[in-house]
């Protein structure tokens, strides 16, 4: 294990990548400091340490079978169905977790790589390969701002997570022009984000603003897009840039990618307090889904959605 092979790439050009690698993955190690509001301690420094440290605590492996996460996968598996082209084209999911969506795929018969930031999840994915059925073509760490790749070797990358960790605009458009880099001409992008008022409705479902520091962080998301989780509670996830849909649709145009489309992934049911009830009833479960399906390229519902895929084309 460890991080991922050079994938695509002719021994020859080796090592001149390789360092080119290492220079890039040299400015991982960038602290940033941010400001918060008045109320809240700081400024604090936070850096790729912060969401790696969440992901060694938190168990995302199991985030897409609990609560509204389900209807993100169902809906994303969707969008990926109607936009991928057929097995066995290469995939790269880039932030790939444990796997969720990268052993479904390869169970279709693609040919898939999983790369992440986090060593925890890695291990997970490289358990589960062993075992798996439909392996995985390879399994690394590896990180979205420089992928050991070959230009032009995939047709499908899957950027489902580190866009919404990469807080500067810098990075998501160094990780957006890696991903166009690696695709060939036709392949597609998927490029999840996360919405400027997620956490606002988060709390509003699960009551979370009786406890005044919740109100100061969503009202620093709202304000600025940067959320910060400085007391490391456990519901309140990590580090993490939350666009506004319109600004999400400039950056992956601004990557020189065509946008094929912009879609909300959950829609309102997210909305709901009985979404755990509702989930279990298949009529109401096709409900949810349905209705998301129906103001998914909708504007001004995109901002209800906690996430939005991006579907673009090299
Ligand atoms: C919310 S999880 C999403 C996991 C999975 N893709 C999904 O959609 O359920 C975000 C993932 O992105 C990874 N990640 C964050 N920043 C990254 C980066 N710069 N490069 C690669 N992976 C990154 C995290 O370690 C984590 O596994």
């Amino acid at each position: 294990m460890g991080r991922a092979r050079e994938i695509g790439s002719s021994k020859a050009d080796l090592p001149e990548r390789v360092f080119a690698i290492k220079m890039r993955i040299s400015f991982r190690k960038t602290t940033e400091t941010i400001l918060l509001p008045e109320g809240c301690e700081g400024p604090i420094t936070v850096s790729d340490e912060t969401v790696r440290g969440y992901y060694e605590r938190f168990p995302e492996e199991r985030r897409l079978s609990t609560g509204v996460s389900q209807l993100e996968a169902a809906r994303t598996k969707a969008l990926i169905r109607r936009f991928a082209p057929q097995p066995p084209s290469a995939v790269l999911d880039v932030g790939g977790g444990a796997g969720a969506y990268a052993f479904w795929l390869a169970n279709q018969g693609y040919e898939v790589h999983l790369m992440d930031l986090s060593t925890r999840l890695v291990e997970l994915a490289t358990d589960r390969n062993k075992k798996a059925g439909h392996p995985l073509a390879s399994v690394g760490e590896g990180d979205a701002r420089a992928l050991p790749i070959a230009d032009g070797y995939l047709d499908v990358v899957l950027l489902l997570g580190p866009l919404y960790h990469l807080t500067r605009v810098e990075e998501r458009a160094q990780a957006l022009a890696e991903a166009a880099r690696v695709l060939k001409p036709g392949g597609v992008l998927f490029a999840a984000c996360l919405t400027r008022w997620a956490s606002l409705f988060d709390g509003l479902v699960h009551r979370r603003f009786s406890n005044p520091a919740f109100g100061t962080m969503a009202s620093e998301d709202v304000a600025t897009g940067q959320h910060r989780n400085p007391g490391l509670h456990p519901d309140w996830f990590t580090t993490a840039y939350m666009h506004r849909p319109d600004e999400f649709a400039e950056e992956l145009r601004s990557s020189g990618l065509e946008v094929v489309g912009i879609f909300g992934l959950e829609g309102p049911a997210v909305l709901l307090p009985d979404f755990d009830e509702r989930w279990a009833d298949p009529t109401e479960r096709e409900a949810m889904i349905g209705v998301a399906e129906t103001v998914e390229s909708e504007p001004a519902l995109h901002g209800v959605s906690p996430h939005l895929l991006g579907v673009c084309r090299a």
